[in-house]
């Protein structure tokens, strides 16, 4: 049996009249976002970073989808002690004794187990009558009781969920010892006013409610998860699962940054407390877009480049009078700080090493090493040398630091007259390969050359570049998405060369691909 009984976050804080829980699932339904895959090292990476930043509970995995997945929530259980760790389990007895055994080590774990509960799901998907659902649950729940005492149980596609099912399952979910309730918005379809009544009616109806905290979980397919979350909270749900980023399943989940930003900002309406630092946001937004290499749209709500820009004459006259004509939250209550100018090539490892800090970075002695010869190249090519530089470029190094294949050294013959050539060193697997490739274009050249290296099935389905900062000495930063088998990768490199970046965040999605395959097949989380 997993204690919970020390909760220093977790269902005890909910029950205070004001206390929303913060249910991050960045590292399992944050994952499932086609393109996203983080290694063990990023996941940890990840979940430290959530602890750090307040997150009370930590969905770190789906242990029996794959023997990663198992590790990660195993080995993020082991370390991290201020968050209650989660792992996911579908309604059957493998599922649910798995995800007990990872959890075994957590200081405090909670098993979250699901079913579907409307029509269509347990008709098309599970081919189960409602009674026998309704059995799964008693069963589910109970066998995860027996392993720990903080079980949290989801109606799968509950917003399209007969209610007088759903209120049945409910009061069977918390009569069988679900402590926490969750009512996910599985299809993103419901809006505000729906999604509040079904919390508000359940919480009336179910006459053992009162025993359970209630949790959102919106998907993002109408761009309402964050609004849909917060009309939950209003109707009484105190725990709200989000990502980070708003990362998840198509569209994505509701993210916290805006989730939290809203509570926090508009507390006159909605007198709400998350344990959140917010300080911590951007520095989180940017830790998990460089481990999955998802890049974070400009005009992103909170952590986009462009959340706190003022371009307009009038914006930027009424910011110079006073910053509250424009601005409902400062950049610096997120973490973020005014884009400076830093080192100089004659900068030293001291002065860099205490930047790194500032921009929330601690790397380990080698590491400081790799990236400090980089940052001193770096300089002597690029005059002026900014925080998105250094950001891009430690990035970049802490991703290659893990990876099987590395490019070692590329030279490329460009230009009108062609052929366009690469000639091409990589290491893979600790041994040096070199090449020479042609191809239409000197990426068409570079990407051949890879592939007559480490030879694979994957389609290229996505090539972006975009300048880190403002020059024609700007790093690029390149982003490649691979598709294999109906699994697809993102990666991604900086360089001052064009070039060389998209050598990098070609390799690096090859990286990632081999990640993916050790995963199970997707139909692990549709079957009970
Ligand atoms: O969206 C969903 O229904 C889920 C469940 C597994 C909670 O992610
Ligand atoms: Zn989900």
């Amino acid at each position: 049996m997993i204690p919970d009984s020390k909760s220093r976050r977790g269902v005890q804080a909910a029950q205070g009249a004001d206390r929303v829980l913060i249910f991050d699932t960045t590292l399992r339904d944050g994952e499932q976002s086609p393109g996203a895959s983080m290694n063990l090292g990023e996941k940890i990476q990840v979940a430290e970073t959530l602890e750090a930043m307040g997150v009370d509970i930590i969905e770190a995995g789906f242990p029996i989808a794959s023997n990663g997945d198992f590790e990660a929530v195993s080995e993020i259980a082991s370390r991290i002690k201020d968050s209650v760790i989660c792992g996911l389990s579908r309604a059957g007895a493998k599922d649910i004794e798995r995800a007990g055994e990872a959890l075994r080590k957590a200081e405090r774990g909670r098993i979250h187990t699901f079913i579907s509960t409307s029509p269509v799901h347990m008709k098309h998907k599970l081919q189960m009558e409602p009674e026998q659902v309704l059995d799964a649950v008693v069963a589910s729940v109970s066998l995860a009781r027996n392993l720990v005492d903080n079980v949290e149980w989801s109606a799968e596609d509950a917003t399209r969920t007969e209610r007088d099912f759903l209120c049945r399952c409910v009061e069977a979910a918390i009569q069988a010892g679900a402590t926490t309730i969750n009512i996910p918005d599985t299809v993103g379809y419901t809006v505000p006013t729906e999604y509040a009544d079904i919390f508000t009616m359940l919480r009336e109806r179910v006459p053992n409610s009162d025993k359970a905290v209630f949790s959102t979980h919106c998907h993002n397919d109408l761009g309402l998860a964050v609004a849909n979350s917060l009309a939950g909270v209003g109707a009484g749900a105190r725990q709200i699962e989000c990502t980070i980023n708003g990362l998840g399943e198509r569209a994505g989940n509701a993210a916290l940054e805006e989730v939290v930003m809203a509570l926090r900002t508009r507390a006159d309406v909605m007198p709400y407390d998350t344990g959140i630092k917010s300080e911590m946001i951007a520095r989180a937004s940017k830790v998990v877009s460089s481990v999955t290499s998802f890049p974070v749209q400009y005009n992103k709500a909170i952590v986009g480049q462009n959340a706190f820009a003022h371009e307009s004459g009038i914006h930027q006259d009424g910011m110079l009078k006073n910053t509250e004509t424009y601005e409902i939250m400062t950049p610096e209550s997120v973490g973020i700080s005014k884009s400076s100018l830093v080192l100089g090539k004659l900068s030293g490892r001291h002065a860099f090493k205490d930047k790194l800090q500032t921009l929330g970075y601690e790397l380990g002695d080698n590491q400081l090493q790799d990236a400090f010869k980089r940052f001193k190249d770096l300089a002597d090519k690029k005059k002026h040398v900014f925080d998105e530089d250094i950001v891009a470029l430690v990035d970049d190094e802490v991703a290659a630091g893990n990876e099987n294949i590395k490019v070692i050294s590329l030279s490329v013959v460009a230009g009108t007259e062609g052929p366009q050539e690469a000639a091409l060193t990589l290491e893979v697997d600790g041994e040096t390969h070199t090449t020479k490739a042609n191809g239409d274009g000197p990426v068409d050249a570079i990407f051949n050359a890879i592939k007559a290296l480490v030879p694979y099935q994957a389609h290229l389905q996505l090539y972006q570049v975009h300048a880190v900062t403002g020059g024609t000495d700007a790093q690029a930063e390149v982003s490649v998405r691979l598709e294999e088998d109906g699994k697809s990768v993102t990666g991604r490199g900086a360089d001052t060369d064009t070039l060389v970046a998209s050598a990098r965040a070609y390799v690096s999605a090859l990286n990632r691909l081999q990640t993916k395959r050790l995963k199970t097949a997707p139909e692990a989380m549709v079957a009970p």
